[in-house]
């Protein structure tokens, strides 16, 4: 299993202080000592956390899988051209969000995302869409032409008891869905050490994508450490 370690919340502490320190790039080079099969970030057209100078430089030092997180922008779609990352997964974004809230609405912007598909498969890049558990959606990731989708399971990490179980089934029909159809699966958002189980226990999962909680750990056990307790768990 491909666990993905999200360094964004390392640089919203810079940024807090638009200083130097702690440094993104210092955070995932540990994250990969501690075992990290890949590194995520997410350029937000706001820059309000992960920096430009930060891509050019994990692009530099990052020896796994470096996954670019961005919206189907043109802007975005430069970027991704110039950076190379090795995956970009498109995601939904909205200034006034705390985080990534939902999957990407591909009903109503199929199109936009079709054209930023085909823009980033040119170019030799593979391309994610980070998409609700949902049947439909995975059906209409494989029409847009994505390699990949990761399924949102931030509904699965929010809920509780039975209404857990249902999304947890809803995570693993998607997975199954997205195999059937030819697409990697991946998974990530809300994943902590104490629900990330049954999600990397879903068969035929390729990654978990997980930010918040390893980064919260890291503040007292230090990221090798929490990277590696994670990898175990995800196995
Ligand atoms: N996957 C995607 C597409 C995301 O946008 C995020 C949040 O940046 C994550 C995974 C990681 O979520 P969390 O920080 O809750 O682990």
């Amino acid at each position: 299993m491909i666990l993905g370690v999200n360094v964004d919340h390392v640089a919203t502490v810079r940024q807090a202080r638009m200083t130097f320190e702690p440094d993104p790039v210092t955070a995932a080079t540990l994250a990969v000592l501690g075992g990290a099969d890949g590194i995520t970030v997410h350029l937000r057209e706001d820059r309000r956390h992960i920096q430009d100078r930060d891509l050019r430089l994990l692009r530099e030092v990052v020896p796994v899988e470096l996954n670019l997180e961005m919206a189907a922008t043109d802007e975005m779609i430069g970027i991704a051209v110039e950076l190379r990352p090795d995956l970009v997964t498109i995601v939904p974004e909205k200034r006034e969000e705390l985080t990534t809230e939902g999957g990407l609405d591909l009903h109503s912007s199929g199109d936009k995302l079709h054209d930023a598909v085909k823009r980033l498969k040119r170019e030799g890049i593979p391309v994610s869409l980070f998409i609700a558990p949902s049947i439909v959606d995975v059906d209409v990731s494989k029409e847009i032409g994505a390699d990949m989708v990761e399924i949102h399971t931030g509904h699965y990490a929010n809920a509780r008891g039975e209404e857990q179980r249902e999304e947890l089934k809803r995570v693993t029909a998607s997975v199954e869905r997205a195999r059937l159809n030819g697409l990697h699966a991946n998974a990530g958002h809300g994943l902590t050490y104490y629900n990330v189980r049954p999600v990397a226990s879903i068969e035929g999962l390729r990654g978990l994508y997980i930010g918040h909680s390893i980064i919260s750990r890291a503040l007292f056990v230090g990221i090798e450490r929490a990277v590696t307790e994670m990898k175990r768990l995800v196995g």
